[in-house]
């Protein structure tokens, strides 16, 4: 089903006493909006995050996973571990990740495959680069991103895939796409998931746009019909401007 969410990743940012003050600061805040709102901590907030967020209208989310069970994977974190700790849902594709830690449209592939195996919920991010907009070919980008990770999947798995449309040039930056940028990409995505898949999925499938999202541009961006959320890293890490953001639907 198609709905609004807003996700905020905190990246590497944020220990202990931190993750303590913004939880119990966006435990303060009123929403007013109908969308579902979620956090994603490091990996080792997320059993607290997770303990203190119980009561409240907050999902806490993974910011990435291992495709393996278990084993010799030094340093990395399962399904199964996050699940056992009570995470449903786990971002994958993030630009940062492909961008410093090789992961690849064939590697997210094996991913979106686990997390889906364990029943999680995936927030599948892409984007295209400064390089690849300017050359116009934007569109192959996300096309080729999409259809490589996603498409060897049957039409009932996309119940559980959001889709997070992040030009790379975008994030972190200052600079958003403008809403009209966002709106024709998130439509383009949705005629590419209807041409395999057919309209169903393609019109139920929640499309984020993520890329300096603020309080001040989220309003006009989220007003764009397929644009149903956002995904939000610098500004998720003050309360109010994330709630701020929630409250722009
Ligand atoms: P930003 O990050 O809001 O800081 O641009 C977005 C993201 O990386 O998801």
């Amino acid at each position: 089903m198609r709905k609004h969410i807003v996700a905020g990743n905190w990246k590497m940012n944020n220990g202990l006493i931190q993750t303590e003050t913004l939880i119990s600061e966006l435990k303060q805040q009123t929403k007013t909006s109908d969308a579902e709102v979620m956090i994603a901590p490091s990996f080792t907030n997320l059993w607290h995050a997770f303990q203190s967020t119980r009561q409240d209208p907050i999902e806490v989310v993974a910011q990435n996973m291992h495709f393996a069970d278990n084993g010799a994977y030094t340093g990395e974190v399962s399904a199964g571990m996050l699940k056992s700790i009570g995470i449903k849902t786990v971002i994958l594709g993030h630009s940062e990740r492909r961008a410093y830690f090789n992961e690849t449209d064939e590697s997210l592939a094996r991913k979106v495959d686990q997390a889906l195996e364990h029943e999680m919920r995936v927030i599948f991010c892409f984007g295209e680069e400064l390089f690849n907009r300017k050359a116009g070919n934007h569109e192959d980008i996300v096309e080729r991103q999409i259809k490589n990770a996603l498409f060897h999947l049957d039409a009932d798995a996309f119940k559980h895939i959001v889709l997070a449309y992040e030009p790379v040039w975008a994030i972190g930056t200052g600079e958003t796409a403008t809403p009209d940028q966002a709106q024709d990409m998130h439509a383009f995505i949705r005629q590419t998931l209807e041409a395999k898949y057919g309209k169903d999925v393609a019109n139920d499938m929640t499309i984020l746009y993520g890329g300096s999202v603020k309080p001040a541009n989220a309003k006009e961006i989220f007003s764009k019909p397929d644009v149903d959320g956002g995904l939000i890293g610098g500004a998720s890490l003050k309360a109010e401007d994330f709630f701020a953001i929630v409250n722009a639907f």
